[in-house]
């Protein structure tokens, strides 16, 4: 079953895909580049894939098309980090150069095995998805190893076309792997395998089928153990708005429940979005070696505008986010390494917040910033950021809906959109507001935002297009107070 990737050296695919990189580095123009998010080098970056921790680092695998910065033929980009914060570019894994993958490497995970790590991804050629495998014994250079499960095996009304994503773990004593698959009558699934060996495969049963991802299928399971619970994740392409919730033109949920692996049964106790903001997608975790949950995402969504191809790149992930269940919902709050890269703090307690309030040094564009509201009897309380004149995104609570927006439609760029979304500029999640109080903890990296409510309730993703680095507190129909505030300077 080998192929052409030599083990030391790198496949013809990743060699000239590494030295493209090296040539074209330094013509990716540096602006709206964030500092402390992983970007791909230079061309365009969608979904995270072999999010885990081997050989002593963390490795961050991403579906990559290196010669433009759009969507094409897909490769397996590389980063490692010690910390989730600063990202090593290392030589490119895949490349679509095996006779299986002609036409891409897509979306899969990855796993370690007696001391080798083992990518699974979805082999596509003349519009047939298959699941492949590869291997390496240093982190580094991979070698494919052919198909591991082909269209034969997938249930019989399945479609071979749309049969992706390979998610992978181990459980009493198999392997188990699920992806995403379609039926012939355009029902969205997800699938169980399971294995003694990673090599043989065979079919356990469907986990989830519905007609609910009404524009394809449901992308990028995850699945993995939270607080002697189960948590699956699926990416539905088409899901339907509810309110406030999957308002994007695709969605990512969490499903709360138990899997017996054995049977294939997964038992959903409860669903929800995971991010409620603009562009987050196909979120894969890892567990660290001293036991987090630790999510990254796509920080970008399908069908967009994306005002950085002009220079030269496009996509960008989420800063990882560590996971814990609190009253049976799932709580994000940022990892915890990114707090040594604090510096220049700035404290203010006990502000009254009017329509306009300029808080001296409060300001940047590599920023966090901790703060909490009373509310007050505000009809409209929050921050502007990214501010200049009447440039700004915002983000608020609206005492009339008792929702909390993100609003990026001042931002000075306009994002557009699919014809299904409503608009790619106002966003809404509903979170308490014990005591008349919201806190809300912001990252900004020059061209994003991520905001993470109330500790982790909810949080909130979006990119902003602005050349403005002011950061102003408002209230409008009433007035509000600023409870404690602390902002810091990111630098990495
Ligand atoms: C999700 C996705 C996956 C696929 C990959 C291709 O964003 O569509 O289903 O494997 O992107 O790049």
């Amino acid at each position: 079953m080998k192929t052409n990737n030599a083990a030391e050296g790198g496949s013809y695919g990743t060699k000239i895909a590494d030295l493209y990189i090296v040539h074209n580095l330094a013509a990716v123009n540096g602006d709206s580049r964030h500092t402390y998010h992983a970007m791909p080098p230079v061309g365009w970056m969608n979904d995270p894939n072999g999010f885990t921790e081997a050989f002593g680092k963390y490795h961050l695998f991403y579906q990559f098309y290196p010669y433009g910065p759009s969507w094409d033929s897909m490769h397996w980009g590389h980063y490692t980090t010690q910390d989730f914060v600063k990202w090593k570019l290392e030589p490119t894994a895949l490349a679509p150069d095996g006779p299986d993958d002609s036409d891409g490497c897509f979306s899969g995970s990855s796993i370690m095995k007696d001391g080798k790590l083992y990518l699974v991804y979805t082999s596509v050629m003349g519009g047939r998805q298959t699941q492949s495998i590869a291997v390496s014994g240093d982190g580094v250079r991979f070698e494919k190893l052919g198909v591991i499960i082909p269209g034969e095996k997938l249930p019989k009304d399945c479609l071979r076309s749309d049969f992706r994503d390979p998610k992978v773990f181990f459980r009493g004593g198999s392997y188990y792997l699920i992806a995403g698959a379609m039926s012939e009558s355009g029902e969205g699934m997800l699938l169980l395998y399971r294995s003694p060996d990673l090599m043989k495969w065979e079919f356990v049963n469907v986990l989830r089928r519905d007609g609910l991802t009404t524009r394809g299928i449901y992308e990028c399971p995850d699945l993995f153990e939270l607080d002697g619970r189960d948590v699956l994740f699926a990416s539905p392409q088409g899901y339907r708005t509810e309110g406030w919730r999957y308002e994007n033109v695709q969605s990512s949920i969490y499903m709360l429940g138990k899997l017996d692996e054995r049977k294939g049964v997964f038992e959903r106790e409860y669903e929800d979005e995971i991010d409620g903001g603009f562009d987050f997608y196909a979120p894969q975790t890892l567990k660290t070696g001293d036991g987090r949950t630790v999510m990254i995402a796509w920080m970008q969504m399908w069908e967009r505008f994306f005002p950085t191809k002009k220079h030269g790149w496009a996509g960008a992930m989420t800063l990882p986010r560590e996971l814990s269940l609190k009253e049976g919902r799932l709580y994000q709050s940022p990892v915890r390494e990114i707090e040594r890269y604090r510096w220049n703090p700035v404290c203010f307690s006990n502000v009254k917040i009017g329509s306009r309030n300029e808080l001296t040094k409060v300001n940047g564009t590599k920023v966090e910033l901790c703060f909490t509201l009373d509310l007050g009897d505000a009809q409209r309380v929050g921050v502007k950021v990214y501010q200049k004149g009447e440039q700004d995104a915002r983000i608020y609570y609206d005492r009339a809906s008792g929702l909390v927006v993100f609003d990026r439609s001042r931002m000075g760029t306009e994002i557009t959109h699919d014809a299904e979304e409503k608009d790619a500029s106002v966003r809404s999640v509903k979170v308490r507001t014990d005591g008349n109080r919201l806190s809300m903890r912001i990252f900004l990296d020059v061209s994003s935002c991520e905001v993470f409510l109330n500790g982790g309730e909810r949080t909130m993703t979006g990119n902003v297009y602005s050349d403005g680095e002011g950061i102003t507190f408002y209230a409008e129909g009433g007035s509000a107070k600023i409870v404690t505030l602390e902002k810091y300077d990111i630098v990495v």
